[in-house]
Parts: C-alpha cells; sequence; structure tokens
C-alpha cells in the first residue's frame, strides 16, 4: 500500500511556543508540517503571515505546507515560497484563473494542492487535477480546529482516488478537518494518503509523542 503521512497542523498548537511545537513534530518523526493561513475574509479566522512561516523554517527539516485559505492567493504565492513553503494548497472556491495558479507555484519551486470545502465537487478538478502534486479534501468547513469530520468526505475521497486512477495520475490525497485515532482507518480506507492532525496533535491532555503512538496504533 502507499505510505500514510501524518501532517500536524500548527493551528492547534502553542503560538507562544511555535518553534518547540514545530520541532516536536519533527522529533516524533513527521515528515509533512501544514500551516493554516487564513486571512479573516475567505476563511472567518486570522493566523499566519510570511513571516511566521520565516521563523518556523529552521525547526522543520520536511514538507512545509501551506494551506492558503485566503481569498486572492495569486497575490500571496512568491512571499510565501520565498518564506519557505515546499507545497502550497490553494482553494478551488477562491481561484479564478487555476491553471495559471498551479503554474506559478510551480514556477516558485513548490509543489501545488488544490482544497475543495465540504460543498465543491470533485468534478471540479477534473481539467487540472493531471496538473496537481496534491488533493485536500476539507473534511469540515475551514476555519478552525476541533471540529467535527462530515462524514461525505469519505465519499468525496474516493471519488478523488478514482479521478486519479482513470487519469493514470498521482498526486497526494490530503484530508483535513475532524481526523482523529478514532476515524483515520476508514479515511484511509477511502483512498487518503496524508491526514491532517490539529487538536488530535497538538492537545493539552497528550504530548506529541502520545498523539503520533495513537495515530500509528489505530493504522496497525
Ligand atoms: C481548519 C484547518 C485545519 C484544522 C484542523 O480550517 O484547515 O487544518 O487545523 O484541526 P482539527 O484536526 O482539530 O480538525
Amino acid at each position: 500500500g502507499r505510505a500514510i503521512e501524518l501532517t500536524p497542523s500548527i493551528l492547534s498548537a502553542n503560538f507562544a511556543n511555535l518553534g518547540a511545537d514545530v520541532q516536536a513534530a519533527d522529533q516524533v518523526g513527521c515528515s509533512w508540517i501544514q500551516v493554516d493561513v487564513m486571512d479573516g475574509h475567505f476563511v472567518p479566522n486570522l493566523t499566519f503571515g510570511p513571516p511566521v512561516i520565516q521563523a518556523i523554517r529552521p525547526y522543520f527539516k520536511g514538507t512545509l505546507d501551506v494551506h492558503l485559505m485566503v481569498s486572492n492567493p495569486d497575490a500571496l504565492l512568491e512571499e510565501y515560497a520565498k518564506a519557505g513553503a515546499n507545497h502550497i494548497t490553494v482553494h478551488q472556491e477562491a481561484s479564478v484563473h487555476l491553471h495559471r495558479t498551479i503554474q506559478r507555484i510551480h514556477e516558485f519551486g513548490c509543489t501545488a494542492g488544490v482544497a475543495l470545502n465540504p460543498a465543491t465537487p470533485v468534478s471540479s478538478l477534473e481539467d487540472i487535477i493531471h496538473d496537481l502534486d496534491l488533493v485536500l479534501i476539507m473534511s469540515v468547513n475551514p476555519g478552525f480546529g476541533g471540529q467535527s469530520f462530515i462524514e461525505r468526505s469519505l465519499t468525496k475521497i474516493a471519488a478523488v482516488r478514482s479521478l486519479l486512477d482513470q487519469r493514470h495520475h498521482e498526486a497526494v490525497i490530503q484530508v483535513d478537518g475532524g481526523v482523529k485515532p478514532s476515524n483515520i482507518a476508514s479515511i484511509v480506507q477511502a483512498g487518503a494518503t496524508n491526514l491532517i492532525a490539529g487538536s488530535a496533535f497538538y492537545s493539552p491532555t497528550i504530548t506529541p509523542h502520545q498523539a503520533w503512538d495513537a495515530f500509528v496504533a489505530a493504522l496497525a
């Protein structure tokens, strides 16, 4: 089977001690980490600018995945790429010229992904999926951590898998929102290969190591 990546989302990390929390993810063995960039317009929350990516870059050896939940991603691509992003995901719903946007992400030296909100059909990817390195299925309405997994997401994950198989194209299928040790097996079973964990990874009650172990045990 395909290797499964557990990708912590720093939205749930301790912002007063971010370098340490990012380094903890590195140390437990995560090879991806996700930075949820929110502009307070596309989603009702406001988070990390390029200076924060620059600040945490030295603390993480793996893939720094920037998820742009912003209304005008084209205006920000270069800044986040220069700040240290290895991967950039934009939203289908926020992109007017998505083919060009994906081209530009690649020109800046990053891999490129497209995120679909819960109501956005997988079919909207039919004419761009062959250019993508990653598809992100939002299993919550974006903006906040700690929400419940939207069950319909399992159908969408399977639809992405079959679209990739039809097109003989390989891409990461990433799932974000409400991912827990209790539902990770069904999410992987549906075809996901990269799982975002916010509140299940950065939690006041368990350490990142314990969180990692809980996810590994759930996939055993
Ligand atoms: C939500 C963010 C998610 C969030 C996930 O808008 O994009 O990455 O941090 O948090 P949990 O895993 O707690 O749902």
